[in-house]
């Protein structure tokens, strides 16, 4: 579905990204961890088109996007659910929700999408009229991951949506992106809650200092010596 060939990014002259490849398929849940300041979150910009690559390719299901703006990224179904959340703060849950209905295309079916966004999150049914500002952070990521969904994406893009939360509700977040995913969305997750994510996607990629340093079926990166060591800490 989505294919990175060799991208290289950064923020004027400070380069992020050093010919980062990677591809996720159709269905798949794939992982991108490792430490603060990897490239983690320029890799979302540069799918999301936030921030523009200085080398490689990115297509969507065959199709190249080097040449499409930001704002057109979401009408060919990629949502990005960035880093903290931005949930405008001042609008009810379901005006935020209705924020991730704006294209086109996703306006016809709001109804439809509010209602699926409401069962898979009953909890945003119950807060519908209340401000997201207010908000607990565990059900700020609910209303973040549910306005994503409600574009009616084919690829999910979520930068560390355990981010800031308590142990327990970490969990009920790596729940949702596992019920997410059987909902048949596709899924690329950036985290540094190495350990649980491992545990709900079908395949992962180390990034460190900008550069993807391993990569495989998820279990075969927990059971790695090196990242149990580095990043889990056993
Ligand atoms: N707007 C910016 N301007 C300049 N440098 C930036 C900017 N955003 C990020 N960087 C730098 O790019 C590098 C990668 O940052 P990035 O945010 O992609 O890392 P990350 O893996 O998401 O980290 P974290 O886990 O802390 O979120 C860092 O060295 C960071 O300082
Ligand atoms: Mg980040």
């Amino acid at each position: 579905m989505l294919t990175i060939e060799n991208v290289s990014a950064g923020y004027g002259t400070f380069q992020a990204l050093f010919g980062v490849s990677l591809e996720v398929r159709a269905g798949e849940a794939v992982a991108v961890i490792g430490p603060n300041g990897a490239g983690k979150t320029s890799l979302l910009r540069v799918i999301s088109k936030v921030i523009s690559m200085t080398g490689g390719h990115i297509a969507m299901e065959g199709q190249s996007i080097d040449e499409v703006p930001s704002h057109q990224i979401i009408e060919l179904g990629i949502a990005h659910v960035p880093e903290h959340r931005r949930l405008f703060p001042r609008l009810t849950v379901e005006e935020n929700l209705r924020m991730g209905a704006f294209v086109a295309s996703a306006r016809s079916r709001y109804e439809e999408r509010l209602a699926f966004v409401y069962e898979l999150f009953p909890r945003m049914k119950e807060r519908r009229h209340q401000l997201a500002g207010t908000l607990s952070g565990g059900e700020q990521q609910m209303c973040a991951i549910g306005r994503g969904l409600m574009s009616g994406p084919k690829l999910l893009l979520l930068d560390e949506p355990s981010a800031g939360l308590a142990p327990v509700i970490v969990q009920q977040v790596f729940d949702l992106v596992r019920r997410i995913r059987q909902e048949g969305y596709t899924v690329l997750i950036v985290e540094q809650n190495i350990q649980q994510v491992l545990k709900v996607v079908d395949r992962a990629y180390l990034l460190e200092v900008g550069r993807i340093k391993m990569s495989g079926p998820a279990g075969d990166l927990l059971a790695n010596d090196e990242v149990r060591r580095a990043y889990i800490g056993l």
